[in-house]
């Protein structure tokens, strides 16, 4: 009999196949009745592949010996738990910065150029009854990105090749790297005209975009939230939007997921996308080569290509 793991999410074809060939995948995910799946797996799963593994579920599988995550965010697994217990913890990182990247620009544009509207204007026939109204460029303006981690590096030269200024807040300051930094958000809010979220979600960054700093950036200032919706006061952005005293918000992340605030769909100042950030299919396929890679390393006994605990 292969290892056995347990899979704790949808994953890919691509992925889920790979690990059919060579593991005895079971799926919690897909269980009606989980707590009597995990009782009868108790002493045999010793890897898990997907999120949202808490310090229980690591407990009912005490031969457990590593959580391969599917993203690079890593927030839905108690690491914390995971160290105590010898558990390794994977994710994925890298292969998906140029996607996610490439979004954030593509969501920026359509904020500031009105595109979903203007889609909308011209299907709607109201092009031959006028103009639609003008908009706002990137070039010229400053962003600041909060976490210039790997996404965040890729996210600033992109905003660099759109003639953008760049600066960035975060725990250090990265001395090889060009940008302005600032050691207080909230004083980089007030001198960007838009503001990047892309650093880690968890307790650490847990509404780390507050009131103040969205009063901050103002009226004519607009937030991106590539990152988790827990980083943003998301009652008070939708309440600034609302009055525009937040000038607009591209938000491709939510704080209870799938659920947005319905106020937002009543606003022209917002774009919202369904936390795609990696969804292409190439990126989504590397990103479960990797999960699988991770498992692979583990049960040969090699170093993991991306161990986070
Ligand atoms: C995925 C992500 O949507 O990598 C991450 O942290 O947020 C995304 O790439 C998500 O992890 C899929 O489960």
């Amino acid at each position: 009999m292969s290892i056995e793991i347990l899979q704790t999410q949808k994953l890919l074809a691509s992925c889920e196949a790979a690990l059919a060939a060579k593991y005895t995948v079971h799926r919690l995910h897909e269980a009606a009745d989980k707590s009597g799946l995990l009782a009868s797996l108790k002493d045999r799963v010793r890897g898990v592949a997907g999120g949202g593994v808490d310090a229980k579920l690591m407990d009912a599988l005490p031969k457990l010996e590593i959580i391969a995550n599917f993203g690079v965010g890593y927030d839905t697994i108690d690491t914390a738990a995971a160290r105590t217990r010898n558990i390794r913890v994977t994710n994925t990182p890298n292969v998906l910065n140029d996607a996610v990247a490439e979004i954030t620009i593509g969501l920026m544009i359509a904020l500031a150029r009105r595109i979903p509207q203007s889609d909308q204007f011209v299907r709607q026939g109201l092009w031959a009854r006028g103009t639609f109204p003008f908009q706002v460029e990137l070039n010229g303006k400053t962003v600041g990105i909060l976490g210039l981690g790997r996404i965040g590096k890729e996210i600033a030269v992109r905003a660099q090749a759109m003639k953008m200024r760049v600066a960035y807040y975060g725990r250090h300051r990265q001395p090889d790297e060009p940008f302005v930094y600032y050691d207080d958000l909230v004083a980089m809010a007030r001198d960007v005209d838009w503001l990047v979220i892309i650093a880690p979600g968890g307790k650490a960054t847990e509404r780390i975009v507050s009131r103040q700093v969205m009063e901050a950036l103002g009226p004519e200032g607009y937030l991106v939230n590539m990152a988790r919706g827990t980083l943003v006061d998301e009652a008070a952005m939708v309440e600034m939007l609302q009055q525009k005293r937040l000038g607009g918000a591209a938000l491709d992340v939510f704080e209870k997921e799938p659920a947005v605030p319905a106020a937002l769909f009543a606003l022209d100042n917002v774009v919202l996308s369904p936390h795609q950030g990696s969804a292409t299919q190439q990126t989504r396929d590397k990103m479960g080569a990797l999960v699988v890679a991770n498992l692979d390393a583990h049960f040969a006994g090699e170093p993991l290509p991306s161990a986070v605990v």
